[in-house]
Order: structure tokens, then C-alpha cells, then sequence
């Protein structure tokens, strides 16, 4: 989809879209555009008890006085509460709304005066939006294409913006399209499924980044073995793929006085059977986004190169396959990670923490991180427990935690708190070993997970994101199209610039 910028003037054909706020409050061209078609906005309004509340939408088909075939009108909400994420999700209600109307859409951007918002940073922010919604995979459709030719539906191909401050607009577009770039590079990878997505050729896919000035390594299987990550290689050795670690490196604060590494850590089980502790059949298609950790790991490091950050950040991704088979790990083994604990392997279904555990391991090792964060589809108890609104986050650091949540809550990507502590790591305690990988039977699975993981990290900040509720969507919202979410993309790099950048 193709987006321009323009200085507002009523388009005299086709689509338009006029934002409206509260209260029915139309702007000067809101207005102008009232008179012209003899007061048709009002009255449809009216009409329809069409308020101008926030995502509110009306279509008017054909208007007299003028020679449009639609207008829609997008309610942004009060003028106090017109915010970035409002005019986000104006944005992707509008495209959801003209998506099959028409290929072209003139917006008027025409916000009421007391919104904190300039007119330019609000028209990128609804451009920023309306492509976050645009995102299709569609690649394998080839049926409903050949469908499509008895009945073609058009699709939206251009939007313009119209607005004062146009090159201002395109200006600030510009850097968030970086960020959709990414996410949709994300959302690709999580989309795939896994008999085209799997560890080396997920690894593969990775090399893009180098064109943004990122610096990839790929660490195969016999690497691996080498180096010792035991508790990794274990969840592997099931499949028939072989397991891959990537290491992304994006310096882009060379200047700092502190070099370390803000490093992302992320689970990348390219399909999760559940190994010999075998899954049930229902849903277990949904296993192919349990690398959705990495992806997102993936294009937060795309993200921060794409718009040259000024931060040193390291993304670690720790890929494989979870199989039953005759050469896969059985409930009891007992391997040794890279840290040189041993793990008992008491359900081979708790693999992501064995996967992470390396990761975190390898992380402290090659780098000294000024702080890491994993994110990972890790459990479904933290469905249980938070649905499908909220992130599950785990932190040994209050301070990370805090800002993980405020960078979580300004991008509408939002993370809720849960506690670590001494009786839980407990359960995780076990005879034969170290320890084990799964609890005793105390309930609260996710923090448990958590508890694993923490066996991983020494005097570093660090926090675990639970994605396993938010990293696919069963239904739509504003930005984000129903399915692969890219969750944590948009989070990370709005924490690493209000928190560590410069
Ligand atoms: N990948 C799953 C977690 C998951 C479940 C993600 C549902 C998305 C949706 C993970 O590897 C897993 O199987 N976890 C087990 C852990 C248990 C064996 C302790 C679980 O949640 O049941
Ligand atoms: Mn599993
Ligand atoms: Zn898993």
C-alpha cells in the first residue's frame, strides 16, 4: 500500500474519510464539505447517533452536491483524549472499513482544536496505523484468487493524507514505517508454517537484517554441540532439523561510554509437538507460532537498525524443532546445560524454558548485557491467568519492570507483573539433579517457568516476558489483523528509546 501527503483540498472523486470528534465536531473541512453536500454530515450523523466516539465509524454512500462515492466518517474521540494510539486505531478502523470499497482514499485530517496532537504527527499516526491493519498473508491462496477473478473485490492500494503540514507528515511517517517494516517481518515469520519455517531455514531468513546494518551469526548444530548447550540440543534431537542458535548484533552507539548490550533473548520452537510428552491433536496447528519469541527478537533488532538507534542491542534466538521419535529426549533424562546445571527432564513439553535456559546462559557469556529480556510463548497457564490482554512479565529488577510496563502501555502492547519468590523456586527442586524442568504439582505454571529461567541469570537485570496469550489473535482489533501479532516488537523498541538510547 502506497501512502502520500498533501495539503488539504476536497477531492473532487472517489473515497474520502473525515476524522471526527466528539460531540459530532466536525472541523473547518469537515465543515465545508457539510455545505457542500447541503448538510448531508449532519444529518447522517444525527441520523444514525453517530457521536464521533473514539473508532466510531458511518459511511454516507454517494453524497448530493458533490461527486464522491463514499464518505466515511472516523470518530477520534474528546479532543483531550486525541493520542497517538487513538489516531492508530482511527486509522486501522478506517482502512478495515474502505479495505474492498474502493483501491484509492483521500483522508481528511481534521482534528478539533485543544488536541495535543499537531495535525502533521496525527496524519503519520493514522497512515502508521492503517498499514499496521493492511498486513495480509495471503501467499498460499492461490484457490481464493481464482475465486476472486468471477467476482473482483478491489483492495485499498493508495491512501493520501491530506494535511497543513504535509511534508512534516511524511517526514514523521517515514520512521514509523521503518517500525511496520518490521513488525511485518515478524509477523511473516510467526505466519510461515512449519514445514517452511523451521530452524535453519528460519535462521536463514534472519541474513535480511544485514542490509540494515545488522551483524548475523548462525551457530549450526555441531557449534552447538561444541560449545555444550545440552539442555538445548536435548528438546532437539527429536527432530529431524537441526537446531540453530542466531546472534544479531546492532551497534549503534559506538560513542557510549557504556558499551554493554541492552540483550533480547527468544524461544524459537519452530513446531511444538510436545515431544514424547505428546500433545492432543485439537489446536496443535497453533504450535507453529511457539517461535513467536524469536520473532519478535527478530524484528525488534530489525526495528532499531531500521531506524539507526542509538543503542548497542543484541538479539539471541535459540531455534529448533520439538519431535517425538526414536531419537528424541524421553521424561526422565537428564542433561546438562551450558551452565553446567543438570537439568530432569520430567515432560518434554516444557521445552522453551530448556531452549531459554542456554540462551541466557550464552548471552552472559559473549557479551556482558547491560540488561536481557526473553520473551517466549512459555506457558498456557498464563492464559489462565491474563487471557489474551495482558503479557505475563518476570523480573528480578523492579526498575526494568517498571519501564517494560510504561513502554508496554504507550504502544497498546501491555505487560502485567507477576511475582517471583523462594517457594517457588522450590518446585523446581529434585534428587536426581540440579533440578528439574517442570513443578511439583503447586499450580502456577508461568511462574514456575519463571523460576527455571532465573536459575539461568547471575547478577544481571533481567526480565521474561510470557507471550503465549498475546503472540497470535483469534479476532481482529484496530492494528492488528487476526492472527500473527508480532507482540513485543513495538514494546521493545519504544523501551529502548525512552530508556536507552542516546
Ligand atoms: N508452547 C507451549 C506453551 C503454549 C501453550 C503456548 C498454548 C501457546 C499456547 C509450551 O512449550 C508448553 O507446552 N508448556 C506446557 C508446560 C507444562 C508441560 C509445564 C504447558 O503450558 O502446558
Ligand atoms: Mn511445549
Ligand atoms: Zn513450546
Amino acid at each position: 500500500m502506497k501512502f502520500s501527503f498533501a495539503k488539504p483540498s476536497l477531492p473532487k472523486s472517489g473515497i474520502v474519510a473525515v476524522t471526527v470528534a466528539a460531540e459530532r465536531s466536525l472541523g473547518t473541512i469537515g465543515q465545508d464539505l457539510d455545505r457542500t453536500t447541503g448538510g448531508a454530515l449532519t444529518r447522517a450523523m444525527a441520523a444514525a447517533r453517530f457521536a464521533g466516539k473514539k473508532d466510531e465509524t458511518l459511511t454516507l454512500l454517494a453524497p448530493a452536491g458533490v461527486d464522491l462515492d463514499r464518505i466515511l466518517l472516523v470518530g477520534v474521540g474528546k479532543a483531550e483524549e486525541i493520542s497517538d494510539l487513538a489516531l492508530q486505531s482511527a486509522g486501522g478502523t478506517l482502512f478495515a472499513a474502505l479495505d474492498k470499497a474502493g483501491d484509492e482514499v483521500s483522508v481528511l485530517v481534521d482534528l478539533p482544536s485543544g488536541a495535543a496532537l499537531s495535525g502533521a504527527a496525527a496524519a503519520a499516526e493514522i497512515a502508521f496505523g492503517a498499514r499496521l491493519r493492511s498486513y495480509k498473508f495471503d501467499k498460499y491462496l492461490t484457490n481464493d484468487k481464482k475465486a476472486e477473478k468471477k467476482e473482483p473485490k478491489p483492495a485499498l492500494r493508495k491512501v493520501t493524507l491530506l494535511v497543513e503540514q504535509h511534508d512534516v507528515a511524511k517526514k514523521a511517517f517515514a520512521k514509523l514505517d521503518g517500525l511496520v517494516d518490521a513488525v511485518f517481518f515478524a509477523r511473516d515469520l510467526v505466519s510461515e508454517p512449519a514445514n517452511v519455517i523451521y530452524p535453519e531455514s528460519l535462521a536463514d531468513r534472519t541474513r535480511a537484517l544485514a542490509d540494515h546494518g545488522v551483524e548475523v551469526e548462525i551457530l549450526d548444530a555441531k557449534k552447538l554441540r561444541k560449545i555444550g548447550m545440552g539442555a538445548l540440543l536435548g528438546v532437539a534431537q527429536g527432530s529431524a532439523r537441526e537446531a540453530r542458535v542466531v546472534v544479531l548484533r546492532y551497534n549503534g552507539n559506538g560513542d557510549a561510554e557504556d558499551q554493554r548490550p541492552v540483550v533480547f533473548i527468544g524461544k524459537g520452537v519452530t513446531f511444538d509437538t510436545g515431544g514424547i510428552s505428546i500433545k492432543g491433536a485439537a489446536g496443535m496447528e497453533d504450535m507453529k507460532w511457539d517461535m513467536g519469541g524469536s520473532a519478535t527478537v527478530i524484528g525488534t533488532l530489525f526495528a532499531l537498525a531500521a531506524r539507526k538507534a542509538k543503542v548497542n542491542a543484541v538479539g539471541i534466538v535459540g531455534l529448533v524443532e520439538n519431535m517425538p521419535s526414536g531419537t528424541a529426549q524421553r521424561p526422565g533424562d537428564i542433561v546438562t546445560s551450558l551452565s553446567g546445571q543438570t537439568i530432569e527432564v520430567i515432560n518434554t513439553d516444557a521445552e522453551g524454558r530448556l531452549v531459554l535456559a542456554d540462551c541466557l546462559s550464552y548471552a552472559q557469556e559473549i557479551c556482558k548485557p547491560k540488561l536481557m529480556i526473553d520473551l517466549a510463548t512459555l506457558t498456557g497457564a498464563i492464559i489462565t491467568a491474563l487471557g489474551h490482554e495482558h503479557a505475563g512479565l518476570f523480573s528480578n529488577d523492579d526498575d526494568l519492570a517498571l519501564n517494560l510496563t510504561a513502554a508496554g502501555l504507550k504502544v497498546g502492547q501491555p505487560v502485567w507483573r507477576l511475582p517471583l519468590g523462594d517457594a517457588y523456586d522450590k518446585e523446581i527442586d529434585t534428587p536426581a539433579a540440579d533440578m528439574k524442568n517442570i513443578g511439583s504439582g503447586g499450580g502456577a505454571g508461568s511462574i514456575v517457568g519463571a523460576q527455571f529461567l532465573k536459575r539461568f541469570v547471575n547478577d544481571v537485570p533481567w526480565a521474561h516476558i510470557d507471550i503465549a496469550g498475546v503472540a497470535w489473535a483469534k479476532k481482529d482489533s484496530a492494528t492488528v489483523p487476526k492472527g500473527a501479532t508480532a507482540f513485543g516488537v513495538r514494546l521493545l523498541d519504544r523501551f529502548v528509546a525512552d530508556f536507552h538510547e542516546g
